[in-house]
């Protein structure tokens, strides 16, 4: 019988011991980033665009093309996904031409509508409500820089967005703390839901930066929201300040892009605190790991000698 596709959409939908298992192939994979396994020799990615991307396109062309795969990247309105043709014919098709899609678009639910009608596997690479790729990079980096991930304490500053969303999934999962710091009108309406376990949710920076492991912001305005006002956001710039009140060797991370003295001052960039250019790095690797979990797993037979890294 066919093996369902292994999409990698949702966070909470993979268990616990594979997204270990994908964050301990990152690491090896970073070991032999000069001489990567043909782990996906032959297979091919689409990625779809509807928004812009630097470090993600980046990312999964490299990652493919260093394991021994191709790539093709369209955007949303190159393809007749963008006109009248559904996502079920679409998802049917690409089933027929490539071995995984990889996808950003604001709709998330347009995600797993692909994913549903697909016979290959379906990765998010950012929508409006999760960026499950970044929050992998990101994990990899704490462990990288601060050792295990379980029990440290990670503080958010700024917007309820898809990246916060992201994390608050992801902390039970990998067992850290999360305090957010949001504006007041920002606030889920699931406050009270949230504010459990490991994670409190409210609107006092200097509180969620208390003893704070890493200290973590995106940009205010995401994209999409253009024209959103930023004044509310202003308490919650991470600057010197605020990071004083973190522990001493704590971290400074960012998904990037950065709008240098919004959401973050330089000094904070320029400061040995900031691991920012590691963590996009990281992207690769990561992405590399999470491509051959969707694509060694998923009924493709990849053609390799190497051994297969989720056994
Ligand atoms: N962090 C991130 O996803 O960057 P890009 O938007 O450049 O892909
Ligand atoms: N929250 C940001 C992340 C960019 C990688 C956005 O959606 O624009």
């Amino acid at each position: 019988m066919t093996q369902a596709p292994k999409h990698f959409i949702n966070l909470p939908e993979i268990p616990d011991e594979t997204l270990k298992a994908i964050l301990k192939a990152a690491h090896a994979l970073k070991k032999q980033k000069y001489t990567p396994p043909q782990l996906l020799d032959g297979l091919s990615l689409a990625m779809i665009f509807d928004k812009r991307s630097t470090r993600t396109r980046l990312s999964f062309e490299i990652a493919m093309k260093q394991l021994g795969g191709h790539t093709l990247v369209m955007t949303k309105d190159d393809m007749q996904l963008g006109g009248s043709e559904s996502i079920e014919d679409t998802a049917k098709v690409l089933s027929r031409f490539v071995d995984a899609v990889m996808i950003r678009i604001s709709n998330h639910s347009m995600v797993e509508e692909l994913a549903s009608f697909s016979s290959i596997p379906i990765i998010n690479a950012l929508t409006d409500e999760s960026h499950p790729c970044q929050i992998m990079a990101d994990i990899m980096t704490i462990e990288e820089k601060l050792g295990s991930i379980a029990g440290k304490k990670l503080a958010w500053f700024g917007d309820y967005n898809n990246v916060a969303k992201t994390f608050v999934q992801a902390a039970p999962k990998f067992d850290f703390e999360l305090k957010l710091a949001v504006p007041e009108p920002l606030l889920p309406d699931n406050c009270d839901l949230l504010n459990q376990g490991n994670i409190s949710i409210g609107s006092d920076p200097i509180h969620a930066a208390q003893n704070a492991d890493v200290i973590i912001t995106d940009t205010w305005v995401s994209m999409g929201q253009e024209g959103k006002t930023i004044d509310m956001f202003l308490p919650y710039r991470v600057n010197s300040e605020l990071m004083s009140n973190a522990k001493s060797e704590a971290i400074f991370m960012h998904c990037m892009p950065i709008h240098r003295g919004e959401e973050v001052t330089d000094e904070v960039l320029n400061s040995p605190a900031c691991v920012i250019y590691d963590e996009a790095e990281n992207r690769l690797h990561a992405q590399k790991a999470i491509l051959a979990y969707c694509m060694q797993n998923s009924g493709v037979q990849v053609q390799t000698t190497k051994e297969n890294l989720f056994g």
